[in-house]
């Protein structure tokens, strides 16, 4: 098993990471947190494959526990979910601000944080992440979120959980383009912060894809790891670092919005191909070498992950891009590797170059 303190003065939190570890909740969360009604957040699927665990670990410490399952996929995180949410705490909570769980993906802990943080102007949570992306990215660094129709992820706020539990065993059940999603974003922290990650990865690529004990574990840990530092240093999204995490992603949302979310591009296949075309446009600006793009576009390849865009009409993609910059800054910036381990963040990128990458990664 390993831990991670996230340290953000009173609002620190616990990681930890290994293998069957949800037995030892009890451990592992403070008391104060658990004392209270308990609802947990999750959605059919999980719940037949995890809750059961949970419940017996809650169970044994004689937990008051409520449940609440939401819709799968995306569909959750909406205003619908989150008044239904809100409502049941209302119910089981009267006297005491009742602690939510949220057990499932990056939805659930998105929806469930938000509720969390917002209920009764918040109360605590716990994320119990079970996709590996979840594990190693949405669960940690507070950022909890629902959907608007024009967007993804408009409403929201950032609010720390009181611990994150990722059991690996809870993986085994993920099918196998959940787990090939995850890999994206593994493979994009070996690219923002840590060559050995990446030659890691390169190395035990097969044995990370077969969920392999101890290669599962040293990925997630050291995905967690880099996730945690970033957000030390920037837990608001202000100072400009936490951006890195958004490596591959103005792509990636671009590519998800003008194929409007649907199963062509999913998330992860959109960020592997965000990555390739952000080291395309960072090789064209003579910042990667020729040698780094192809090692990186290797290894998305050899994860199964896809390289280039589906035909589409670069109209769309390039309103879409558009949209998704000048909406947040009144100027486009890239996140772009210089090197395997290293990326810098470039503004005002001409539009005919974003626009020769796209055509050159297949729209
Ligand atoms: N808050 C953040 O910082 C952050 C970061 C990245 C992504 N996100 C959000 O995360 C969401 C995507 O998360 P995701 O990729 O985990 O998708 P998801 O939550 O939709 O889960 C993917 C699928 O796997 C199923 N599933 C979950 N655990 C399972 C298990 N153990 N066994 C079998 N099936 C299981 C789910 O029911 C779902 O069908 C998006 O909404 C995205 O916006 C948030």
């Amino acid at each position: 098993m390993k831990k991670i303190k996230l340290n953000l003065g009173k609002r620190s939190y616990n990681i930890v990471i290994g293998h069957h570890i949800i037995k030892d909740i009890a451990k592992l969360v403070s008391p104060s947190v658990l004392n209270k009604p308990i609802l947990v957040i999750t959605n059919k699927k999980v719940a037949r494959v995890a809750g059961g665990k949970l419940l017996k670990a809650l169970k044994a410490i004689g937990a008051e526990v409520h449940g609440k399952e939401v819709p799968d996929s995306e569909r959750a995180k909406s205003f619908a979910t989150y008044s239904k949410i809100t409502t049941e705490l209302s119910r089981i909570g009267k006297k005491i601000k009742p602690t939510i769980i949220a057990l499932g993906g990056g939805v659930v802990g998105d929806v469930a944080g938000f509720a969390a943080s917002t209920y009764r102007r918040g109360i605590p949570y716990i994320q119990i992440p079970t996709t590996l992306l979840a594990q190693v990215d949405s669960s940690i660094g507070g950022k909890v979120a629902i959907d608007l129709k024009e967007a993804k992820n408009l409403v929201g706020s950032f609010y720390q959980p009181r611990a994150v539990i990722c059991d690996l065993s809870f993986l085994k059940t993920l099918p196998r383009k959940e787990i090939i999603n995850g890999l994206a974003e593994i493979i994009k922290y070996g690219i923002i912060r840590d060559k050995a990650l990446f030659n890691y990865i390169e190395k035990n690529l097969q044995k990370i894809l077969n969920l392999s004990g101890k290669y599962l574990e040293y990925v997630v840990w050291k995905c967690a790891s880099i996730k945690a530092r970033v957000v030390e240093k920037d837990e608001f999204d202000s100072t400009g670092i936490r951006v890195i995490l958004n490596f591959g992603h103005t792509f990636a949302h671009a590519i998800e919005n003008a194929f409007k979310y649907s199963k062509k591009h999913t998330h992860g296949e959109s960020v592997a191909v965000g990555m390739v075309l952000a080291s395309d446009m960072a090789f064209d600006l003579g910042i990667l070498s020729s040698e780094d793009f192809e090692r990186i576009r290797n290894l998305v390849k050899r994860a199964g992950l896809p390289t280039a865009i589906q035909k589409a009409d670069i109209g769309k993609l390039m309103k879409a891009i558009e949209y998704d910059k000048k909406f947040l800054s009144g100027t486009n910036r890239f996140v772009l590797p210089r090197r395997v381990g290293r990326v810098e963040t470039v503004e005002d990128i001409p539009e005919i170059l974003i626009e020769t990458v796209f055509k050159r990664g297949g729209a």
